[in-house]
């Protein structure tokens, strides 16, 4: 198996540090990276940039056709570009996040993106660390490792406070935005179609109690071991 491209699987709910662990574990492994949340945020921003009613699951249906989305997967410098456009920044504003929960959970929309993810897979020179929430269950079920990541909600609500925090944000709005974030993750873990959800061969790992460079180590070590890299 050491020879067939590697596919590393990273689901777990938001603040279980998913993205910071898959990215560095990529670069690690010279691997490249896929940051799926980032693909339904840019689809979420192209709507409401359009003028979609977001909230209207079959107008979003048909909308989901039109925008070109485009993932750059390098691990060190990853992008992303709807209509040719760098939308990095603008897709992780309040306006994009309070909705992307609702385009999310449209089943052609999860098609349309399902798609692309795995055609940067197939594209990828050496092999891919995709994270999001359905890559061990639907995207990726034959992925050469599958990691769950989980962290207790107070241990993912105080780093995400703390990722706030240094961003200068003040404390009401702290609150506001941790109500969000389990509104999220409520709505991602109930929704129909691929919701997050650890598969059966998934490996979990609980990070509350591990600093970001344990579980970074964890996750590599685990990568190496299965798909013979070294
Ligand atoms: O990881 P994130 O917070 O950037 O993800 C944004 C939203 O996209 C999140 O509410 C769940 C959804 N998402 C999804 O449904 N499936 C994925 N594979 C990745 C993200």
């Amino acid at each position: 198996a050491s020879n067939s491209p590697v596919v590393v699987a990273i689901d777990g709910p938001s603040g279980s540090g998913k993205s910071t662990v898959s990215r560095a574990v990529a670069s690690r492994l010279g691997l490249s990276f896929l940051d799926t949340g980032a693909m339904y945020r840019a689809m979420t921003w192209w709507m409401l940039t359009n003028g979609v009613d977001v909230d209207d699951p079959e107008a979003v249906a048909i909308a989901c056709a039109k925008p070109v989305v485009v993932s750059g997967t390098d691990a060190a410098g990853p992008t992303i570009t709807v209509d040719g456009q760098d939308v990095s920044g603008p897709i992780r504003g309040p306006e994009v996040t309070a909705k992307v929960s609702a385009v999310a959970a449209v089943p052609a929309v999860r098609a349309r993106l399902v798609e692309l993810q795995r055609g940067c897979a197939a594209h990828a020179a050496r092999g891919i660390v995709a994270e999001g929430r359905d890559m061990g269950s639907v995207v990726f079920p034959d992925a050469t490792v599958k990691v769950f990541l989980t962290a207790s909600e107070q241990a993912r609500s105080e780093r995400r406070a703390a990722e706030l925090r240094a961003k200068g944000l003040d404390e009401a709005t702290i609150t506001a935005m941790a109500a969000d974030l389990a509104r999220r993750d409520a709505a991602d873990s109930s929704r129909e179609t691929a919701p997050l959800t650890r598969a059966a061969d998934a490996e979990l790992v609980d990070t509350s109690e591990l600093t970001l460079d344990q579980v970074i180590g964890t996750i590599t070590a685990l990568v190496e071991d299965r798909a013979g890299l070294t």
